[in-house]
């Protein structure tokens, strides 16, 4: 039978679920799949992760090259995370002739241009499936089972953080803060959780997964990006009122006008599959030119999911001859040709404070109209003696309107926008 040395670099929530799969599934894989994989050596300084998964002394290396000169090691898996150790480390391997399996989004958005140029030399194999969406299998979605068809777009809500805490401030009226507290300490948000709520891992996500999905580079620096930081319960009430759910929202396109990338809260119709993805689960809707609609549901990350899905690519890497990389010119920038639309078209829920006086509507509304911006649903409730608060909602419209109405409004003397969201058409 054929048998494959595997290392972990890295023993944290995902390598560490990566070896429970490897050696709870060990005889398994041996019946289904034919292939002997045995976790060779790992690479951890805690050790209280190696004690706590029982792993033997004798499988800890020293460093990296104890790993990568082990000629019984096949597959390096790589769940370190981050740049600093990480990149090295992988590069390390990939000249070594060792296929590489990482879950790392942020190194593979950032460099897979160089990682792949390495792994193509060496001929040898570079699997991503975990650096997107955790355990949802959407890269090999990509690659294989939608690869007959032009896709049109992707939406996902690929954070599954910033849905929890999006889920607990809609469902149980809870504050931003609240949540996020109430996410760190159930252990989805980190103690620092900037990369989650400003929308850093999911553009990282979003530019790997519409590379792959338009055949074209889309480097991280084109992505459009908009956190959840700012989001006040007042506007996710007033948008629950309209009929909309409020979710960061990826969405990837390739139009005639070109290729449009962007991460930010959307609000999304509760009738729309996405809306009710809730808590800490994932789910990205692709459309292509012949399957039509497509959505894929699951766990985004987690020691099991994550670790299901660097598995599952250890396992395609050993039963098939070959290597796959990308379908388009890796490189560092995007291809020159390519167009990013940034004046994107969407609908827009604007609320705003309003001067309550005579005339004040009209001058907003006008200023609406003279942005070409089609209004469909206008609210008004009284603030306080002199104020009120105005919430709508435009019909499809652009970008570039959107912020000229929103500067002109700002100056002038009836009114003050409070909060701007896109509204996914
Ligand atoms: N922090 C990510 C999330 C998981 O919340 O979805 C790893 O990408």
């Amino acid at each position: 039978m054929k048998k494959i040395g595997v290392a972990i670099l890295g023993l944290g929530v995902v390598g560490g679920g990566t070896y429970k799969i490897l050696t709870e599934h060990r005889e398994f894989y041996r019946t289904t799949q034919g292939v002997d994989l045995e976790v060779v050596c790992v690479l951890e300084r805690e050790k209280s992760r190696i004690e706590s998964l029982g792993i033997p002394k004798e499988l800890v290396a020293k460093n990296i090259f104890e790993i990568v000169s082990n000629p019984d090691v096949n597959v390096v898996v790589e769940s370190i995370g981050g740049i600093t150790e990480a990149k090295g480390y992988v590069i390390d391997a990939l000249n070594a002739g060792k296929t590489v399996v990482t879950s790392n989004k942020e190194l593979f958005c950032k460099y897979s241009h160089e990682l792949e140029r390495d792994a193509r030399r060496m001929n040898v194999g570079l699997y991503f499936e975990a650096s997107c969406v955790g355990g949802v299998p959407i890269i090999r979605t990509l690659l294989d089972g939608v690869q007959s068809n032009k896709i049109y777009s992707i939406e996902g809500i690929i954070n599954g953080t910033t849905n929890y805490i999006l889920t607990r401030m809609t469902k149980d009226g809870m504050s931003y803060e609240d949540a996020l507290a109430e996410a760190k300490r159930l252990g989805y948000a980190e103690a620092d959780p900037t990369a989650d709520v400003e929308g850093f891992d999911a553009a990282y996500k979003l530019s790997i997964l519409s590379s792959l999905a338009f055949h074209t580079k889309v480097p991280f620096a084109n992505v459009f990006r908009e956190g959840i930081s700012k989001l006040t319960r007042e506007d996710i009430d007033n948008g629950r009122g309209l009929g909309y759910v409020l979710k960061l929202l990826a969405v990837g396109k390739e139009t005639e006008r070109g290729v449009e990338v962007r991460v930010h809260p959307t609000f999304v119709k509760s009738t729309h599959p996405l809306a009710g993805v809730d808590g800490s689960f994932n789910a990205v809707y692709l459309t292509g030119d012949s399957v039509g609609e497509v959505m894929l549901y699951g766990r985004g990350a987690g020691e099991l999911p994550t670790g299901s899905a660097i598995v599952s690519d250890i396992i395609y890497a050993s039963t098939h001859d070959g290597n796959r990389y990308s379908t388009f010119k890796n490189t560092e920038d995007a291809d020159k040709d390519v167009k990013f639309v940034t004046d994107f078209e969407s609908a827009y829920y604007l609320r705003l404070t309003v001067t309550d006086k005579v005339g004040a509507l009209s001058k907003i509304t006008a200023l609406f109209a003279k942005n070409n911006i089609s209004i469909v649903e206008l609210m008004q409730k009284s603030l306080d003696a002199e104020r009120a608060t105005v919430v709508l909602v435009t019909h499809s419209t652009h970008e570039e309107a959107v912020k000229n109405a929103v500067s002109r409004i700002d100056a002038s003397d009836v009114a003050r926008v409070e909060s701007v969201i896109r509204v996914l058409s």
